[in-house]
């Protein structure tokens, strides 16, 4: 165990002296300075109690790093490491799968280069930083299986460059989601499942948008989804299920190519829109609403 356990430190400990010393001979000048966690599965058991910190402040002495990726070491415990500031040229930073604490830096949002960040599966706490979205080229924002609280920043329907992706699902979020979100728009996915958001998600649709994937599923989420004249043309999932929504499922949702639809345990009444994919998925996708009918749920009365 011992033994198991030094040989550990000791391996994780001169990968980034290592790294350390690369900085410093100058020759880190890298496209790809890629540090990532080298151990043995075997071995991490052994060693797991014994890292408090997930990353040394010496992780600030590689300014040229454009990708960082820590992940899946559970019981590492700890803030998120506060040099990584100094590295400016980052572009990936993955913190994911972790136990980190605290809150979401807000001294994240000066990584201006930044594509990608991942700080799900985690403990972090505490509100989402509005400042994230003066980051101008994120692709995707990760934050989802935390314990974060508080509205979603009213900045993200203001995003400084593209919209990310954004993952927030699986945390304690509440409030209603930003009217400036109706610019929000993403050619990828949004997925804010598993809070407390309440109010109007229908900001969320619309024909000038680009979005494929949707969930707000298991949410307080209440208004009328009637109202929804156009989705987006190209969305091929959508998940609501478990909210508290009203009216009737939208005609527009015939003319989708979808690949996964969840109504259910809704408050939806009237018949179901026949046509595209509507029938072809099974009744489980639409079961306890109030008054939903039609295939493929029995006939309407
Ligand atoms: C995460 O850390 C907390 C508090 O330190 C601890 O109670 C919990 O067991 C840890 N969980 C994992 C998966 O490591
Ligand atoms: C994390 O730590 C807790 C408490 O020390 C322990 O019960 C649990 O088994 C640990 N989890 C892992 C994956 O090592
Ligand atoms: C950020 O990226 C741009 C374009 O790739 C590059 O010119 C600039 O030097 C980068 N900034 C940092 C701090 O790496
Ligand atoms: C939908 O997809 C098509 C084909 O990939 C693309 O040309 C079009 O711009 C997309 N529409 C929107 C609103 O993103
Ligand atoms: C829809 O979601 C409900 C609730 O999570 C689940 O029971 C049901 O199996 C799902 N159906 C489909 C088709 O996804």
């Amino acid at each position: 165990m011992r033994a198991a356990t030094c040989l550990l430190l000791c391996l994780f400990l001169s990968v980034v002296d290592g790294a350390v010393q690369l900085a410093r001979q100058g020759r880190a000048v890298q496209d790809q300075a890629k540090l990532r966690q080298p151990l043995p599965p075997r071995l991490l058991a052994a060693g797991r109690r014994l890292l408090h910190q997930l990353l040394p402040a010496a992780i600030g002495d590689l300014p040229y790093l454009q990708t960082l990726t820590f992940r899946k070491l559970t019981n590492v415990t700890g803030p998120v490491q506060p040099a990584i500031a100094k590295l400016n040229h980052l572009k990936s930073l993955r913190l994911d799968h972790l136990n980190l604490t605290g809150s979401v830096p807000v001294w994240l949002s000066t990584l201006k280069n930044l594509t990608y960040l991942d700080l799900s599966f985690n403990s972090l706490t505490g509100s989402i930083p509005g400042q994230l979205a003066d980051l101008p080229n994120l692709d995707a924002l990760h934050l989802d299986r935390n314990g974060l609280t508080g509205p979603i920043p009213d900045s993200f329907g203001r995003f400084g460059g593209k919209f990310p992706s954004l993952f927030l699902s699986h945390n304690r979020l509440s409030g209603q989601i930003p009217a400036s979100m109706a610019n929000y728009n993403t050619d990828f996915s949004i997925d804010l499942s598993r809070n407390q958001l309440q109010g109007d998600a229908s900001v969320l649709f619309g024909a000038e948008k680009s979005v494929l994937f949707v969930d707000i599923s298991r949410n307080l989420f209440e208004f009328d989804f009637s109202k929804i004249a156009v989705f987006p043309p190209n969305m091929t999932n959508l998940d609501v299920n478990h909210n508290r929504i009203y009216g009737s499922i939208p005609a527009a949702m015939a003319e989708l190519d979808l690949q996964f639809l969840n109504v259910s345990y809704n408050r939806l009444c009237g018949e179901i829109p026949t046509g595209g994919k509507l029938q072809g998925f099974d009744s489980s996708a639409y079961f306890h609403n109030r008054c939903l009918c039609g295939a493929p749920l029995d006939s309407c009365k």
